[in-house]
């Protein structure tokens, strides 16, 4: 435990998380944050499509770990990527990489532990949120397959839902992590919140403010082509960004890109499930001025 939350040792650490306050982030930089699970690899193909200038076919030669850094992920499991790049052979071609217009990063690390220079607004903020039962879910097939998680293999959704209630879990509890980046992002005017429902209904429409967000706007036939190399299926045949074969990943248990709908809690909550966490959510959403779509 550091700072009161739980860190999966093997790839976060403390250490590293005190070393980024050191980290000076500018107005080129775009830092993606969300709570884990909640459309943080998809928000990041499309936010590099943007920084690429829509060239999808540049995206399609350069590994999505090479174009958008895990902020706090610790430099000594550098040995994970190693196995990672050599089991499945996506080297990416150094010698064609073109320089992105902004250069982008995610975190998954709660607000009050980001570095200062993201904080004072030095560069763009983007929070990408889901809703909180469809998270639940995609969190707990998470936990199963992530082997740095500790998680058993057969825990079952009746053990886990209290677990993502009480909070007690990596990244703590979801709405503390989401309600603090609210907050952050309606009075500081280089953040953005957006969700994953939204970008199901029109990721068209999310990709043009997003646009606008960084700055770098795009024709409507790169667009186009952006929203066809962002769709779940395109993305969960690309191998440069579907995170297939990472060695920590137990993919007999669940696949990285699993499911990818708004709804799948259906399938998983009880009644009763559902009327518990209605209740814990309005006590905790009310009055904040933030709603999710379900389904
Ligand atoms: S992580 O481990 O925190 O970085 O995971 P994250 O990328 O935030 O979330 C993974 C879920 O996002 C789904 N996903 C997508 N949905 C729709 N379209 C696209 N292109 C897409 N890419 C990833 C992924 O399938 C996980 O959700 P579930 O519900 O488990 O399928």
């Amino acid at each position: 435990e550091f700072a009161d939350y739980i860190w999966p040792g093997m790839v976060v650490n403390p250490e590293k998380i005190l070393s980024l306050n050191d980290m000076q982030l500018g107005p080129d930089d775009v830092v993606i944050a969300s709570y884990p699970k909640s459309g943080t690899t998809w928000a990041s193909e499309v936010l590099s499509a943007i920084a690429h200038d829509g060239d999808t076919e540049m995206l399609s030669r350069i590994r999505m770990d090479e174009r958008v850094l895990w902020l706090e992920l610790d430099d000594k499991a550098w040995w994970i990527k190693f196995f990672y790049i050599w089991k499945n052979k996506i080297f990416s071609n150094s010698a064609t990489n073109a320089v992105p217009k902004k250069r982008i990063c995610f975190t998954h690390l709660p607000l009050e532990l980001l570095p200062p220079s993201i904080l004072e607004g030095k560069c763009k903020l983007l929070y990408v949120a889901r809703n909180p039962k469809d998270q639940a879910v995609s969190f707990f097939h998470f936990h199963r397959m992530a082997r740095f998680l500790g998680m058993q293999t057969h825990t079952s959704w009746n053990e886990f839902f209290p677990l993502f209630c009480s909070g007690f879990l990596y990244c703590g509890s979801w709405f503390e992590h989401v309600l603090a980046y609210w907050k952050f992002t309606q009075n500081n005017p280089q953040a953005k919140f957006i969700c994953y429902e939204d970008m199901k209904r029109d990721l068209m429409a999310e990709m043009e403010s997003l646009e606008q967000f960084v700055g770098v706007p795009l024709s409507m036939e790169q667009r186009v082509k952006v929203v066809k190399h962002c769709s779940f299926d395109s993305m969960k045949d690309n191998k440069m960004a579907n995170r297939d074969g990472v060695m920590l990943f137990n993919e007999k248990i669940s696949k990285f890109m699993r499911k990818g709908i708004v709804g799948d809690w259906k399938n998983y909550f009880t009644v009763a499930q559902s009327e518990a966490f209605d209740e814990l959510y309005q006590e905790k959403m009310t009055g904040t001025g933030l709603h999710f779509e379900f389904e």
